[in-house]
């Protein structure tokens, strides 16, 4: 059984005070919650990070970045690389989050450059892969979820794909409150898993942990994280609250 995995996407939300109090609200929660049988990871903006590691730095909750830039150092005006955060106390960062992808515009190769640099940075990349609404109603979700997969994780050989974490989160269902039924997350990461297992051994695929993100929320939690494939949660809105948070968290684990 894999333990499982709950991270707190807070997106372009919060300021340099509700995000400290946010983290300190989690960290006190969840020193509450028994047995403590579930990884917990906390994505906020980027100018807040090294705040939130301090108020993180007597829990066990990781810190991780929403995005990363792919090379170590130089003439990157405006990006950060793996080394910065590292170096302020990130274990994770998200790579190819829908939003990236569908507002700024990032595509495979780019998505996949980031996993790569990551992994090579000392990080555990979460490679978020999902389709539309419209790929989903033309049944175009196994050719695009395949494609992301296949791309996303291109060049990586059996060591490095053990730090790699994979999100299934369906563009129609993130922030909408429309929520993918666990009988549909399901097919998808059952999908996931069996992909990975043509790229990797057997073994592999099945440790590897998939979580499901798109209006995840407390009373959609457990129904979620009771489906096989499902290994964890990656929340956005229900993340800024910290009891909703700290409910879905106890219902994982
Ligand atoms: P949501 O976002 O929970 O607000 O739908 C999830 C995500 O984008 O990671």
């Amino acid at each position: 059984m894999k333990k499982p995995f709950v991270a707190g996407n807070w997106k372009m939300n919060t300021d340099s005070h509700s995000s400290v109090a946010l983290v300190k609200e989690i960290v006190s929660g969840c020193s509450n919650i028994a047995g403590h049988n579930v990884d917990v990871a906390l994505f906020p903006p980027f100018v807040y990070l090294q705040a939130a590691s301090k108020a993180l730095s007597s829990s066990d909750i990781s810190l991780g970045a929403q995005d990363i830039f792919y090379e170590q150092k130089g003439a990157f005006t405006g990006e950060i690389s793996p080394a910065m955060l590292k170096d302020i106390g990130c274990s994770y960062c998200l790579c190819g989050h829908s939003e990236r992808r569908h507002v700024i515009g990032e595509d495979d190769e780019l998505v996949n450059n980031k996993v790569v640099a990551a992994i090579n940075g000392g990080l555990l990349p979460i490679l978020c892969v999902g389709e539309l609404l419209e790929q989903r109603e033309t049944s175009q979700t196994q050719e695009v979820i395949s494609r992301q997969i296949n791309a996303g994780l291109a060049g990586l050989n059996d060591q490095m794909i053990s730090a790699v974490t994979i999100a299934y989160e369906p563009v129609w269902a993130i922030g909408t409150g429309h929520t993918a039924t666990p009988q549909q997350a399901q097919e998808v990461h059952a999908m996931i898993r069996e992909l990975v297992g043509r790229i990797y051994e057997k073994e592999l695929a099945q440790q590897i942990r998939i979580q499901y993100g798109g209006s995840a929320k407390p009373a959609n939690a457990a129904q979620l994280m009771a489906q096989p494939d499902i290994d964890g949660l990656l929340v956005g809105g229900a993340s800024l609250k910290a009891e909703d948070f700290l409910a879905i968290i106890c219902a994982a684990a």
